[in-house]
């Protein structure tokens, strides 16, 4: 059954709730994590939520997910802007992937306009707040269904 997702979190994210409150709303990382983990058990799926500060991390973790995920949910944060490494690690991830953004990174300074991994991704949210990742976790189970 492909049910097997990871929801991967970049910089900073941990401290939602405590930062930039007017971008990413008051919600913090514990809240998000328990409302993804609610709604992906709701709609069937079994998901790991992650985070982490440190790129060489994620690019691990992404590696990794060829065999342990059937899908990825990636919020890369600031990373989305700089890391040719996330992206070649997701370019080889060859199931679905969902790229998040909690605020509307064209609304922003110009060097948030630029997305490293838009062009590897099967798809993206943005500007959507927390709701995003709701979103993301309904298109991933129809995603994996077909
Ligand atoms: C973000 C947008 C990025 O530009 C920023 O560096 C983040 C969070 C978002 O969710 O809106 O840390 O990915």
């Amino acid at each position: 059954m492909n049910n097997k997702i990871i929801i991967i979190n970049g910089p900073n994210l941990n401290l939602l709730g405590e930062r930039e409150q007017s971008q990413y709303g008051s919600i913090t990382f514990r809240e998000l994590k328990d409302i993804c983990l609610k709604k992906s058990e709701e709609l069937g799926l079994t998901t790991d939520f992650f985070q982490s500060n440190i790129e060489g991390e994620i690019v691990n973790l992404i590696q990794d997910s060829r065999k342990n995920f059937d899908g990825i949910i990636i919020n890369a944060a600031a990373f989305t802007h700089t890391s040719v490494a996330i992206r070649d690690a997701l370019n080889i991830f060859k199931k679905p992937i969902i790229e998040l953004h909690i605020s509307n990174i064209y609304k922003r300074e110009e060097f948030r306009h630029k997305s490293l991994i838009s062009d590897v991704v099967t798809g993206g949210i943005f500007g959507l707040g927390a709701d995003g990742y709701i979103l993301a976790i309904i298109s991933m189970q129809k995603l994996l269904k077909k």
